[in-house]
């Protein structure tokens, strides 16, 4: 089925993995699910991989803290943060909240655009904020037509992208699952639509493909030649499954 595909030696190369729990999971249950991931997972299972977990604002002080104290393989990114600095705006998080519980955060996700109305503007506004304060954006691309978009913005995206400066996720809204029809974007065409961001931006850079990733397809995405790791949403919610799906990659 995937003949003439190109894939890489994936055991040999280094993956990055990224958890985002969206709105699930109070303060306790992030912790248990820690516990329990980390007491069953050899780490010599995750020596090739870097694992950032994204839970809910509330959870990201408990988790953070829980993961010093244990010394766990683990990193700690936020779902999101304000395109905005401190001041009287209600309900926001911002960078600075933010800056020394997480090394990452998720902006530009398509769930922000469909039920809360994100424009580019604010995407392109959130990543100049966090990049000042030194945090890398883990950035959502649904399709390349947005990329231009972000692009058309001004050069913040192309001056600091290489390396993980800047995380870019290639996820296609209709892969995501949960609610409606969805289904994993054909291997091929992640791996393609890859190759073109990176050509677009010109540089190195680290890109993932985002999407009804399970422990099923997860070594298939992360075998690609030119995706270095996946955003997982649904799969990562439940400890056994999260753990399944890093034992097979
Ligand atoms: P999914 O979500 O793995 O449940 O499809 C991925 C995401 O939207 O981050």
């Amino acid at each position: 089925m995937w003949k003439g595909l190109r894939l890489s030696f994936y055991h040999m190369k280094n993956l990055l993995i990224v958890a985002n729990w969206k709105a699930n999971k109070t303060e306790e249950e992030a912790i248990d699910w820690l516990r329990e991931v980390s007491s069953r997972l050899d780490r010599d299972q995750i020596s090739n991989k870097k694992i950032i977990i994204c839970p809910p604002c509330t959870a990201i002080s408990a988790v953070s803290d829980f993961i010093r104290s244990n010394n766990l393989p683990f990193e700690v990114g936020a779902q999101d943060v304000s395109r905005f600095e401190e001041g009287a705006y209600t309900g926001e998080i911002t960078v600075t909240q933010i800056e020394k519980l997480c090394n990452y955060a998720i902006i530009g996700h398509s769930e922000r655009r469909k039920y809360f109305n994100e424009t580019d503007d604010d995407v392109i506004a959130k990543a100049k904020l966090l990049i000042k304060n030194k945090i890398s954006p883990i950035l959502c691309i649904s399709d390349i037509k947005q990329l231009d978009s972000y692009l058309e913005r001004g050069k913040v995206i192309i001056d600091n992208a290489s390396g993980t400066g800047i995380i870019f996720v290639y996820e296609p809204p209709s892969a995501i699952s949960g609610g409606g029809a969805f289904h994993p974007e054909d291997p091929r065409t992640a791996n393609e639509n890859a190759v073109l961001i990176t050509q677009k931006i010109g540089s190195k850079i680290t890109i993932l493909y985002g999407g009804s990733i399970n422990p099923d397809n997860a070594a298939l995405f992360f075998s690609l030649e030119n995706i270095n790791g996946g955003l997982v949403g649904q799969a990562s919610l439940d400890s056994s499954s999260f753990i399944s799906l890093l034992q097979k990659c």
